[in-house]
């Protein structure tokens, strides 16, 4: 049964979907995102409401060049964990990706295991240099980052 419900984010969730990430990012799970940050990248997100209309989850499509987008910020409120919730948000991303005609979805990640689940491959970052040459060098983790690569090839 289908309990929740997946949306475009609007700017009305930004202090929500900040709130979450935030959560996970001080259990060292996912990367800090400002409000500033969420509210530029506002079109990449998409959220989860309960049928209360509770918010209980985001993820986020980020475009980064020709064939590749990335994954990121997907975060399930803990009490929803373990519904199918996630997978629900990482789908959303996929179908997106296909209305770009994207060719690769990657994520860096600590949860390999549940993208493997998705579908998702492990990878090496390198295959990333729009990332790790644009983002992951700003990045105060960048010299002792941790996170495993993931990626799915899509069927276009
Ligand atoms: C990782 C996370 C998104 C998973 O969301 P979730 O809603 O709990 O997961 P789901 O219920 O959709 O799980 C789907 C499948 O993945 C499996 N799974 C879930 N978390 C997993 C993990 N950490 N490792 C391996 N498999 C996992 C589930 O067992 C389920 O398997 P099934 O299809 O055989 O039943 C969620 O726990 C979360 O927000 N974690 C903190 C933030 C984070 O790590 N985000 C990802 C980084 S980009």
């Amino acid at each position: 049964m289908t309990d929740f419900s997946i949306q475009p984010a609007k700017l009305e969730h930004v202090d929500q979907i900040v709130g979450l990430i935030k959560y996970w990012a001080e259990l060292g799970q996912l990367l800090d995102r400002s409000q500033v940050e969420v509210v530029d990248s506002i079109r990449d997100f998409k959220i989860a409401l309960s049928t209360n209309g509770d918010f209980v989850g985001c993820s986020s499509l980020h475009v980064l060049g020709s064939d590749v987008a990335e994954v990121r910020s997907l975060a399930v409120d803990p009490t929803w964990q373990a519904k199918g919730l996630g997978a629900a948000l990482v789908e959303s991303c996929i179908e997106d990706a296909y209305t770009y005609d994207v060719d690769r979805v990657f994520a860096l990640t600590y949860q390999p295991g549940f993208f493997e689940k998705q579908g998702f491959s492990l990878a090496n970052v390198m295959d990333f240099p729009e990332k790790v040459w644009n983002e992951c060098v700003r990045c105060p983790f960048f010299s002792n980052c941790r996170e495993i690569a993931v990626v799915l090839e899509l069927d276009n």
